[in-house]
């Protein structure tokens, strides 16, 4: 089995760049024959404007841009797709986001049209959620700010284009328990998609 990990996040010694080290390796060490690529948005230059030809894409009046098409192919590739990012604003940050605007499409995310029924596209594609905050639970309890993030994350962005979404998690305080946690993610990642595929 195969694991696309996306990460936005500008500092390669970030705790966020740690924790996706960190899932990468439970996926390795639960069966060596699996295989992670580490998707590095700020390192790769993903350039994530959404352009007017992302635009008349969306339209499904213009060709898919080639860098865009790249991303798609290695989604494509993955039997399994990990988002990790630092929480920004209580969302997700502009370059992950930016990413989701262009990539996730119309024509290969869901199908959509004037005349046309919504035709979610993804239901192949189990999706992990890790998401890495500064505040501490208390003040994401308080002000319902986890629960935003789902309903706008998992269920506004993977629902609409039916990626069952396994995992989703928020991990905030103390790094090493995150890193921990990050092994124990990556290790049970397939066994979880797998049941999750066949209910
Ligand atoms: C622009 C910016 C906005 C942030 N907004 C939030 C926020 O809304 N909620 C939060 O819990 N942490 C926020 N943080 C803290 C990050 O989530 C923090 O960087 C995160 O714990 C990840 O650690 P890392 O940067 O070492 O990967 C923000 C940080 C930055 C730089």
């Amino acid at each position: 089995m195969h694991a696309l990990i996306v990460t936005a996040h500008p500092d390669p010694k970030s705790l966020t760049h740690s924790v996706a080290t960190g899932i990468a390796n439970g996926i390795l060490a639960s069966d060596p024959a699996h295989t992670v690529e580490i998707a590095d948005l700020a390192a790769e230059g993903f350039d994530p404007r959404f352009t007017a030809n992302d635009h008349a894409v969306h339209l499904r009046q213009a060709p898919q841009a080639a860098d865009v098409l790249a991303e798609q192919a290695r989604i494509d590739r993955a039997d399994a797709l990990v988002l990790v990012y630092p929480v920004y604003w209580w969302s997700m940050p502009g370059l992950l986001k930016g990413w989701i605007d262009r990539v996730f499409s119309n024509g290969w995310a869901y199908d959509e049209g004037p005349d046309l029924p919504t035709v979610r596209k993804l239901g192949h594609l189990p999706v992990h959620l890790v998401a890495i905050g500064g505040a501490d639970m208390r003040t994401y309890a308080r002000h319902g700010y986890f629960g935003a993030m789902r309903t706008q994350i998992d269920h506004g962005i993977f629902g609409y284009c039916g990626a069952p979404v396994v995992t989703s998690e928020l991990l905030v305080g103390e790094a090493g328990s995150n890193l921990e946690t990050a092994l124990a993610i990556g290790g049970k990642l397939f066994g979880t998609s797998r049941q999750s595929a066949a209910a």
